[in-house]
């Protein structure tokens, strides 16, 4: 490889875009510990500290059992942290809320609903008209690109579709927030990637401040403007590296720039786990 592939990129502990007022996404001594089932107590989670700005997008790294779906749950206020604080917007974080919306893989559509219902369900929660909730609930399905799947039940979708059915759901909510837990994990590597464009495509139009969870080097460097790296055992913040590539972001360009490829050649090596003598 050439010099310019051997250097190191700048921007590491990188901190929030600068911004007036408090974060979207505060998190300060963050700790999660477990009871193990032999009585002990496992560390998954220690002293996490980290904001994102309004906007931003943060993909937080690492590898299985490093603790970043638990750090999103908490977030997300389905978990309660052991120790320190999760704020939004400035204000503690005490339970779920419709400024979060979560995209977790485990999320099943309601399978006895079509996709319109899905879309449709929260904004008449919302005390939409069905009439109102239904052409919302439209527009949010043609924005994820699944025009003309209105009536499908979610058994007659791919993966990938499903996925995206989710992820209108959750917009129809408004959140300012997306916590979004490996949504792409389970597809394949063609669905994958037509899905991460368009939600960068989403994401450069609303611009809502998304947490995104992968174990993916590539997706991470692709859409993020951060990447929080963890370590396991207990997990925490390895480090946090500013992704200084233009945006809009087209995959072809980038599999060609240099700063891209040295990204991920160095958070690979980042997330290289220490060889596990315990086992
Ligand atoms: N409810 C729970 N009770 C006990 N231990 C838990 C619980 N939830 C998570 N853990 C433990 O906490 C650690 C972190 O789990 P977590 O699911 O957050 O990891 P992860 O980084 O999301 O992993 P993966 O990439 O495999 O999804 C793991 O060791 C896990 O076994
Ligand atoms: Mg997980």
């Amino acid at each position: 490889m050439s010099e310019a592939l051997s250097a190191p990129l700048a921007g590491r502990g990188a901190p929030a875009v600068p911004h007036p007022g408090p974060p979207m996404i505060g998190m300060a001594g963050v700790t999660k510990t477990f009871k193990r089932r032999d009585g002990g107590t496992h560390l998954a989670l220690d002293t996490i500290d980290l904001d994102v700005a309004p906007g931003e997008f943060v993909s937080i790294l690492g590898p299985s059992g490093c603790g970043k779906s638990t750090l999103l749950y908490i977030v997300g206020g389905f978990v309660a942290p052991s120790g320190g604080k999760v704020t939004v917007s400035g204000d503690p974080v005490t339970g779920p809320g419709p400024d979060r919306g979560p995209v977790f893989q485990e999320f099943a559509l309601f399978p006895w609903k079509t996709v319109l219902g899905n879309v449709a369900y929260g904004l008449r929660e919302g005390g939409l008209s069905r009439r109102d909730a239904e052409a919302r609930a439209g527009e949010l399905i043609e924005r994820v690109g699944l025009k003309g799947y209105e009536r499908f039940y979610p058994q007659a979708l791919s993966g990938g579709m499903k996925q995206r059915v989710a992820i209108a759901r959750t917009l129809a909510y408004g959140p300012k927030i997306l916590l979004m837990d490996e949504p792409f994990g389970a597809l394949d590597a063609h669905t994958r990637i037509k899905l991460q464009n368009q939600l960068l495509e989403l994401w450069e139009r609303d611009r809502k401040t998304v947490l995104f969870v992968t174990h993916a080097v590539d997706e991470a460097v692709f859409l993020s403007d951060r990447v929080a790296v963890m370590s396991r055992q207990p997990g925490r913040i390895k480090e946090v590296v500013a992704i200084d590539l233009p945006r809009p972001r087209h995959r072809d360009e980038l599999l060609l720039d240099r700063r891209y490829q040295r990204h991920v050649i160095d958070l690979e090596r980042m997330i290289e786990d220490p060889p596990d003598l315990a086992s």
